[in-house]
């Protein structure tokens, strides 16, 4: 038996999981996010710890887990976990890959139609009882989104998943820029690998989807936006810091692009309060890429694969060390 710690209270059935594998699940049953000091305590004696984007497994917690044999992530990103100080101690860190690609995808693709089709001002014009005469030049006119240039920046998992929808659902040409070239996506789709000057200068709808790191933070800056089409939208659900908020507002406010529709933020859950002053084709969502019913329990069921393969000595199904 071994005792597993969760900073989240995990679904029913796969909690059941663990204690019928002959485990100790303790953690949390709030709904709010763990106080690092009861992470702290909780993972004193555990073997085991679930946790979530929002807690920052960081050496010291980690070296605190004296026991500790596996981190399972509830998410695909891991720069809330030192991943190499884990090594270190001969921790495993697993992750959710694959399982969220596609409600990713989706979501993406929500916040382009919901910004280039003006849907949330749409929504909030009917509730004020505002409904505009059908005219030509409807206060509300949009983008067209069919037969457009689609730019993905990092063509991995969700990218791809992005860009077959343009592709396959709305006949977008889709431009790419990304560390590895997809020779079977650009043969699948006609997906082609560009400069990174060039997937600004052409896409009509740019999707980020690099992951949280050095190097990618405040890849669109201000220059970046200022390559960009003023009838372009930028879509960003992958992770906040790729953006420079504050030029992002600046380039909107400006008219330098024509919108943006964002899942993730810089400072989450603080927006920036220049982006909360903008509604004209700006959507925002509180980072809900992989929030369905259907997605977030196939998340939770695979960080719970991982922690029992782990504790019975076998090996994790999606390491990421
Ligand atoms: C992830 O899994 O990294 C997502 O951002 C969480 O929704």
């Amino acid at each position: 038996m071994s005792n597993v710690f969760s900073t989240t209270p995990l679904f029913a059935g796969q909690a059941q999981r663990i204690v019928d594998a002959g485990h100790d699940l303790r953690g949390s049953d709030a709904k709010v996010r763990m106080p690092r000091r009861e992470i702290l305590a909780g993972i004193v004696d555990a073997e085991g710890l679930l946790c979530l984007l929002g807690d920052r497994i960081d050496e010291e917690v980690l070296r605190a887990g004296r026991s500790l044999r596996i981190v399972a992530n509830i998410a695909v990103g891991h720069e809330n976990v030192d991943v190499d100080a884990a090594r270190r101690l001969g921790i495993t860190v697993t992750n959710t890959p694959d399982v969220l690609t596609e409600a990713t995808a989706d979501m993406t693709f929500a916040l382009l139609l919901a910004a280039a089709r003006r849907i949330p001002e749409a929504d909030a014009s009917v509730r004020a009882g505002r409904f505009p005469t059908w005219r030509l030049d409807q206060p509300l006119l949009g983008l067209d989104v069919h037969g457009k240039t689609l730019g993905i920046l990092g063509m991995g998992r969700i990218g791809s998943a992005v860009a077959r929808r343009g592709r396959l659902g709305f006949g977008m040409h889709v431009l790419y820029h990304s560390r590895t070239r997809r020779e079977e996506l650009e043969r699948e789709i006609g997906a082609e690998l560009v400069s990174f000057e060039r997937l600004l200068e052409e896409s009509d709808f740019l999707c980020v989807h690099v992951p949280g790191t050095e190097e990618t933070r405040h890849l669109i800056d201000a220059d970046a936006l200022a390559r960009m089409k003023p009838s372009a939208v930028l879509v960003n659900a992958a992770r906040g810091p790729v953006v420079d908020e504050e030029a992002l507002a600046d380039a909107l406010e400006a008219g330098t692009i024509a919108g943006a529709g964002l899942d993730v933020f810089e400072r989450e859950p603080e927006v920036h309060p220049k982006i909360l002053a903008l509604s004209e084709r700006v959507v925002l969502a509180p980072h809900l890429g992989s929030a369905t019913r259907e997605t977030r329990h196939a998340m939770v069921r695979l960080a719970v694969d991982n922690v029992l393969a782990v504790l019975a000595g076998q090996n994790p199904i999606t390491p990421v060390n």
